[in-house]
């Protein structure tokens, strides 16, 4: 945890844009594996985290506006739990640590919420993303759990998102610190691809790592020789001297901010021709990519300065052909390019994904393209000091894109069919950085990680 003023500054800030009102905070309850005492890994929710800072089950954050009180309703621990358990702080311990005055059996809450529905008090409720707590808060107040996303508030949303989405100096240190770790992780993964290594031994050890100096994984990592899969969680494969080893991996910090970095290694430490080419591409994507980011500049934009770098690099291979500029207009680099450029990163990977992609990416002035590729960008719209993004540009050669594209000869002005057929077993090069919005510009933020072509040669050499 922070200390105690800034979960009291934070929600002090939040109150100033209601006038009235209930905030209520639907802290995350364990979730079963496969039968109820097995649990996941415990993982609150963020928007709590932010506001509440308390990382325990069966928590409710209740901010009232009218009466000006903040409340915190949970789960007092019995002797038979502390048996089990070990000794628990009370409930008023726990308000204490978080600076909110009342405390309140939960037990009581479906009362108190409906007494304030019955006063006609407006209860703002954030959308919810698992299943049990879609069924939680419709008992508490009386709604149908399968509709109740529909309810609610968009003003909450937008409120907690304008927040989150400015990172303070503590939570940039905290992302420093997952990006050390995350630093370690890639060394390692590098020092690792080697022939005849299976790709879970590499994310075991990066897994170590990632339990050992913070909370483990911050996503499921990417560790694939089929980089050309963009979420590829399969890691049972053989690297074989040769092969490009996409690793895309992140860690979450104590305090539960997250990194989310991508090198693409070759095995046995040396680049191909062909890889090399490609991969030089993707580098100066990404680098230009990056030194394009400042206040005022809209991601989207960002995005498009990547799309006709990589657009020009494979025009210049003879994969693709004609002018950058229009095959970026139509799409075309989006055979190789299908995803966004990047998206925010805080205490969620996808920083606050939950609260909707929509509302968090985009805004009056942006708003979402539906061209293939350019549709699946998670964050267009103007960036301001205080974000922090990730900058993940990448090349793929996705054989069932491919042979869908050539069949029914798409953009065929703009690309060499005939040249991909050798290429479909290329696979894919990311490169993915973690970048700070400044006054002037931005910064790249942890210790660099080596992602020049000879850099990453070297440390696979040893
Ligand atoms: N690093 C995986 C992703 O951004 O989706
Ligand atoms: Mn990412």
């Amino acid at each position: 945890m922070f200390e105690q003023h800034i979960y009291i500054e934070r929600r002090k800030t939040l109150k100033t844009k209601f006038k009235s009102g209930l905030l209520l905070f639907l802290g995350n309850d364990e979730s079963p594996m496969n039968y109820s005492a097995n649990t996941y890994n415990f993982r609150q929710d963020s928007s709590f985290l932010y506001y509440f800072g308390l990382s325990l089950p069966n928590l409710v954050g209740i901010i009232d506006i009218d009466e000006n009180k903040e409340y915190l309703f949970g789960y007092e621990y019995t002797l038979a739990d502390i048996v089990w358990m070990g000794k628990q702080p009370s409930l008023n311990q726990l308000a204490n640590r978080i600076g909110v005055e009342f405390s309140e059996p939960i037990l009581n809450l479906k009362k108190f919420l409906q007494k304030k529905i019955k006063d006609g008090v407006k209860v703002h409720f954030l959308p919810l993303y698992r299943g049990e707590q879609k069924l939680k808060l419709a008992e508490l107040l009386d709604e149908n759990p399968f509709k109740i996303n529909n309810k609610f508030s968009k003003k909450f949303v937008e409120a907690v998102i304008e927040q989150r989405s400015v990172k303070s100096s503590e939570e940039i240190a905290e992302i420093e610190y997952a990006l050390e770790i995350a630093y370690q992780m890639h060394i390692t993964a590098m020092q690792m691809a080697r022939h005849g290594i299976i790709e879970r031994d590499i994310v075991a050890s990066m897994e170590g790592i990632s339990r050992s100096l913070g909370n483990g994984f911050s996503f499921h990592p990417i560790v694939s020789k089929n980089g050309q899969t963009l979420h590829n969680h399969y890691h049972d494969n053989q690297l074989q001297q040769g092969d490009l080893l996409v690793c895309d991996a992140g860690a979450e910090s104590y305090r539960f901010y997250a990194s989310d970095i991508t090198r693409t290694i070759p095995v046995g430490g040396k680049f191909s021709a062909i890889q090399k080419d490609i991969y030089e591409i993707v580098l100066t994507a990404q680098k230009n990519a990056i030194s394009s980011i400042k206040p005022g500049a809209k991601y989207v934009d960002v995005h498009l300065v990547a799309a006709k770098i990589i657009a020009a690099g494979l025009i210049q291979l003879g994969i693709m052909k004609g002018n950058p500029g229009e095959a970026v207009k139509n799409g075309a680099h989006a055979l190789f390019f299908p995803h966004g450029l990047g998206h925010m990163m805080g205490l969620d990977v996808h920083d606050m994904e939950g609260l909707g992609e929509e509302l968090v990416g985009y805004d009056k002035n942006t708003q979402r393209s539906n061209q293939f590729g350019l549709a699946y960008l998670r964050f267009a719209k103007e960036l301001r000091p205080g974000y922090v993004l990730t900058v993940e540009p990448g090349i793929y050669f996705i054989p069932e894109l491919i042979d869908q594209w050539k069949a029914k000869k798409k953009l065929k002005n703009f690309i060499n069919y005939d040249k991909l057929e050798s290429l479909k077993i290329f696979g894919g090069i990311r490169i993915e950085d973690n970048v700070l919005v400044t006054e002037t510009g931005c910064k790249v933020l942890g210790r660099p990680i080596p992602k020049e072509a000879r850099d990453v040669e070297a440390i696979v050499n040893g």
